[in-house]
């Protein structure tokens, strides 16, 4: 299931000289940084996160620990104050983690970057997908402070984990054999909110619980406020969106290709915000098609494509793939008469890594306010121009992240998002191009659903199995975000 990245290091070799920002590591918003004394046993965790949104996880607080539970598996995370007594009250514990962590590690880059979201990766020893990761910052601190897991050895992986307080895994991913590893799975959360709010989930190992709390308070107003100005502008005029992937034929899909639409429950969550509707052909997670025709069939009412295949490519080469041969010809479908065919893919690290497998997760709002912009593209006066989606049929360029963007490699991760409360949005112009194939009649109308005979009469069409083939056969980035993706598409 796990491919080994075969993007080398090198591919990501320092060209940029170490911008001198040495930035002093800030206490602000962190509590209890201090070890406490064994007969310490007074409440020392003033600022306490509670959960509104994620499934995935429970915090309980007591005086000098916090209990973080997973409620699926029964695993127990037993986060204790330094210096105080391991607490042995607490039954079946998976890991004991003496806290305020002073180093930790992380495996998939969504961790790395709630990490530095609370500006925490002064902490950080070691990191996975390293040749991958776009944040400038994270860049920046791999060149001369983080090391990279050396995942080709495991001997020394095991020792590279072992070192740290804490090791951010994932199940199911490589080397979990220690006892300091952690799991998360922000990327099995239904909604967008639910994903951000396992900054939560992270703060605990820090104490960061003040950071964690008002960043993802600023994050939940300013997600309701685009929300709730998306609905009131567009809820009659709610263009259908669909993700879409192609996967050529290649060894691992017996040199049969496929077409998939997918149906993650977040995705639904977020494009009904956004002011659209998501195209739903099926209650299943994701749906794979043999033949194009009966992918294209699929797509006949759809006005925006989200493209998600695991290759980077230009409009024609998408169109080729899509089984459509003369893009001239084919203006039945609204996308393509519209040109409305987006890939998550704008902001790309040297070597390919993709923006869209970092920020996105820990900003919700951010998410948010793209996915308006690709529905509604002209909703800010002033016009908006997405952070992480592409319009391939407008050639929109890649835009390169490299160790030298980064400004303060220290600082908490400021929300890219923009102040919804200071962005006057526009009303729909029906005559607008954008919208020449959207259907206004169906108000309140939130998922269009394709009439399940006109899909499945094919014969074609199958739900995704287990043995997801999506997850070889791609230009694959790096072991974690396939697996990422495979839980997410
Ligand atoms: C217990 O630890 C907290 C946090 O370090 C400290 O503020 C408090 O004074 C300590 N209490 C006692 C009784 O030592
Ligand atoms: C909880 O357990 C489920 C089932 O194994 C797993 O998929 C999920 O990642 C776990 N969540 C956490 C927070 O560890
Ligand atoms: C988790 O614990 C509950 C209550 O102790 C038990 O009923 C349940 O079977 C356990 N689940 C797993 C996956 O171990
Ligand atoms: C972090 O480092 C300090 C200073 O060396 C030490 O006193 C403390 O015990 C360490 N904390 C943890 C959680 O290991
Ligand atoms: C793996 O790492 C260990 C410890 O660094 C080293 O001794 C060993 O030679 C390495 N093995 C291989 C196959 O490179
Ligand atoms: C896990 O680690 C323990 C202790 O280091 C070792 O005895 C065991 O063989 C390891 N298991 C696997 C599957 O690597
Ligand atoms: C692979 O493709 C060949 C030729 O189309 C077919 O005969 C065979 O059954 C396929 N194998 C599997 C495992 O699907
Ligand atoms: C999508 O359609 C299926 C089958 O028509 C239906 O069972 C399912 O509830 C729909 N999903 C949503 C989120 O509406
Ligand atoms: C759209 O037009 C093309 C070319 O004429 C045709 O092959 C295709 O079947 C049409 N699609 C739909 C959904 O009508
Ligand atoms: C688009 O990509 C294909 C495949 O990578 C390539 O052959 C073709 O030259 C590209 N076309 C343009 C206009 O860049
Ligand atoms: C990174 O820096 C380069 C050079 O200054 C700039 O052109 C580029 O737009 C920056 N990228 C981002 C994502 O800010």
């Amino acid at each position: 299931m796990y491919l080994r990245c075969s993007v080398s290091l090198a591919a990501l070799a320092v060209l940029f000289s170490v911008a001198a920002v040495d930035g002093a590591v800030s206490t602000a918003g962190l509590q209890s940084t201090q070890c406490v004394s064994s007969s310490n046993s007074s409440d020392i965790y003033a600022t306490k996160s509670t959960v509104k949104y994620a499934t995935g996880f429970t915090i309980a607080y007591h005086n000098t620990y916090k209990v973080v539970e997973n409620k699926t598996t029964n695993s127990t995370y037993v986060l204790y104050q330094c210096g105080s007594a391991k607490p042995s009250s607490v039954k079946d514990v998976s890991a004991y983690i003496p806290v305020p962590v002073n180093s930790s590690a992380a495996w998939a880059t969504s961790a790395a970057i709630f990490l530095e979201a609370l500006g925490v990766q002064n902490t950080v020893k070691n990191l996975g997908t390293a040749p991958s990761l776009v944040s400038a910052c994270l860049q920046e601190l791999l060149q001369d402070v983080i090391t990279p897991f050396n995942d080709g050895n495991s001997t020394d992986t095991d020792h590279q984990e072992q070192s740290n307080d804490v090791v951010f895994n994932m199940p199911g991913g490589e080397d979990t054999n220690t006892t300091n590893t952690v799991y998360s799975t922000e990327y099995l959360e239904s909604s967008a909110l639910g994903r951000s709010e396992w900054v939560k989930f992270f703060g605990a190992f820090f104490n960061a619980e003040e950071r964690a709390n008002k960043l993802f308070d600023a994050i939940d107003t300013n997600y309701q406020c685009f929300a709730s100005k998306a609905d009131k502008e567009y809820n009659d005029i709610r263009p259908v969106i669909a993700w879409t992937s192609y996967a050529g034929p290649t060894q691992y899909n017996n040199n049969t290709a496929y077409w998939q639409i997918s149906f993650a429950d977040y995705k639904y969550d977020i494009v009904r915000d956004a002011g659209a509707r998501m195209l739903n052909t099926t209650g299943k997670q994701s749906t794979m098609f043999s033949t194009s025709q009966a992918f294209l069939r699929a797509l006949k009412d759809v006005d925006i494509i989200i493209d998600e295949s695991f290759v980077s490519y230009n409009y024609s080469a998408l169109m080729k793939n899509y089984g459509i041969a003369d893009v001239k010809q084919a203006t039945n479908y609204s996308w393509v008469a519209t040109g409305r065919v987006f890939r998550p893919d704008r902001v790309q690290s040297t070597s390919g890594g993709l923006g869209w497998f970092e920020a996105p997760v820990a900003f919700a709002d951010a998410l948010l306010q793209d996915l308006v912009g690709v529905a509604h593209p002209k909703f800010a006066k002033d016009g908006y121009k997405p952070i992480w989606f592409r319009n391939l049929a407008k050639s929109d360029p890649v835009t390169v992240v490299t160790a030298s963007n980064c400004t303060d490699m220290y600082a908490q991760r400021q929300d890219p998002a923009g102040v919804c409360a200071s962005i006057d949005f526009q009303s729909a112009n029906p005559s607008d191009s954008d919208y020449s194939d959207v259907e206004q009649s169906r108000t309140q109308d939130l998922i269009y659903d394709v009439s399940k005979s006109e899909v499945v009469n094919d014969g074609s069409l199958s739900s995704s199995s287990s043995s997801n083939p999506i997850s070889v056969g791609f230009f694959v980035y790096s072991a974690l975000m396939v697996a990422i993706v495979i839980a997410t598409l």
